[in-house]
């Protein structure tokens, strides 16, 4: 089975014993404490899930500098983004060695980790522009991901976490939500090899479909895993628990049986797009997985990244970095001369009409007016749970 991401075993940093969890809640709720953004929450799960591994906890400077620059930290080691803890405010902290960090996605702000802190830096307008250029290839304040990056403060607090919880995920997704160490384990014991992830962020249409069937055929999977984004979306993208529906029912009618895993994880999207493809990569290796399947537009917005950049970043990355392979998929379509879904770089005799095309905008709008979308694009059965999520949009 291929290694976690820099160390021979997942080291997840989620406190699994129970009494000594129990011993560190009661010792956070006489520590100094502070409500986290969004993101360092995200972080948070993902390091107490696995999927960062090795990463002990949030970056310093000089790490999450280094790493932004060209996706190495000051030692050397790779890392796609810089993981971090920032804040407006750190006064409530001020020289206290370990710290209560406090949920803001969970009512009443419960503490989701302990941190032991090693340094407090303030990041200049300067090295936050450095940073967010590097990472998202634009300052624009438009672009949701740089906007998440440069509103929660400019402190950054340092140092190993000890993860309590999951934050809201495990309870809201019960059947979704998995660890790292968890996908692992399950692969092992299904004994599959050569495992397929597919990343999204969205319902699966049947270019989606196609593109994950495709893949597996090409390397010859044992297996797929669909694994969901299911943190914090921007506007108008569709809401995890539709999109898990949506998904469960495609995969029930139109995968063959026990092919498919269907699993999310804890973190927000952040519109990285060719970053954001590269840290995706080495958290599906973390579960597992020996290959991610990385399409047009992998993790983009807007006109911000050409919708191959998220591949071709990868042509850089050496296997001294990154273990997991690269499923490059070209951009997929239903050929109506061909009846089926295809790469559309694989034909050369075909001409514009001879696709089903559909933006996300024209889809949203037909299913609003309670129109059909065609079967070539998406299975009716997903259809009409998305039906049934925007009419009930629409009558709000
Ligand atoms: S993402 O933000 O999670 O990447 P999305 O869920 O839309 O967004 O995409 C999931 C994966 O499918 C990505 O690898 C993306 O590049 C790929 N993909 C989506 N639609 C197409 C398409 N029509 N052709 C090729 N690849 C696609």
């Amino acid at each position: 089975m291929i290694k976690p991401h820099g160390s021979d075993t997942l080291n997840p940093l989620y406190v699994e014993d129970d009494a000594k969890r129990a011993e560190l809640i009661k010792e956070a709720a006489g520590l100094p404490s502070i409500v986290i953004s969004s993101a360092a929450a995200g972080n948070a799960v993902m390091l107490g899930s696995g999927y960062f591994n090795p990463l002990t906890g949030y970056m310093n400077k000089a790490d999450a500098m280094a790493v932004a620059k060209d996706m190495h930290m000051a030692d050397g080691f790779f890392w796609p983004t810089p993981v971090l803890n920032m804040v407006e405010d750190a006064s409530a902290i001020k020289d206290a060695k370990r710290i209560a960090l406090l949920d803001p996605n969970v009512e009443g702000n419960p503490v989701i980790a302990i941190q032991d802190v090693e340094a407090i830096e303030e990041y200049t307008d300067d090295e936050m522009k450095a940073m967010t250029e590097s990472i998202f290839r634009t300052l624009d304040m438009d672009h949701p991901g740089v906007n998440a990056f440069n509103t929660v403060g400019k402190t950054g607090i340092a140092g190993p976490i000890q993860v309590l919880n999951y934050s809201y995920f495990d309870k809201e997704f019960p059947e979704t939500f998995r660890t790292a160490v968890q996908i692992r384990d399950e692969i092992g014991k299904l004994g599959w090899e050569t495992v397929v992830a597919f990343q999204t962020r969205n319902p699966m249409h049947r270019a989606h479909e196609g593109l994950t069937k495709m893949a597996m055929e090409a390397v010859n999977a044992d297996g797929a895993v669909i694994h969901m984004l299911l943190g914090k979306l921007k506007k108008g993208d569709i809401p995890a628990d539709v999109r898990d529906a949506a998904i469960r029912k495609m995969v029930e009618l139109y995968f063959k049986p026990n092919t498919c895993m269907i699993t999310g994880y804890g973190f927000d999207m952040l519109y990285a797009g060719p970053k954001e493809a590269v840290l995706h990569a080495v958290f599906r290796q973390n579960m597992g997985c020996t290959h991610l399947i990385v399409g047009r537009d992998h993790a983009g917005v807007g006109d911000y990244y050409g919708g191959f950049d998220a591949q071709t970043i990868f042509d850089d990355i050496t296997k001294d970095d990154l273990l997991i392979d690269i499923y490059r998929g070209d951009h997929t379509a239903y050929s109506k001369k061909l009846g089926k879904v295809i790469m559309m770089g694989s034909v050369t005799d075909h001409t514009k009409d001879d696709w089903v095309f559909l933006s996300g905008t024209k889809v949203r709008e037909m299913l609003a007016a309670g129109e059909d979308l065609p079967p070539e694009f998406a299975r009716p059965e997903v259809a009409k749970i998305l039906m049934g999520y925007y009419q009930s949009e629409a009558a709000k």
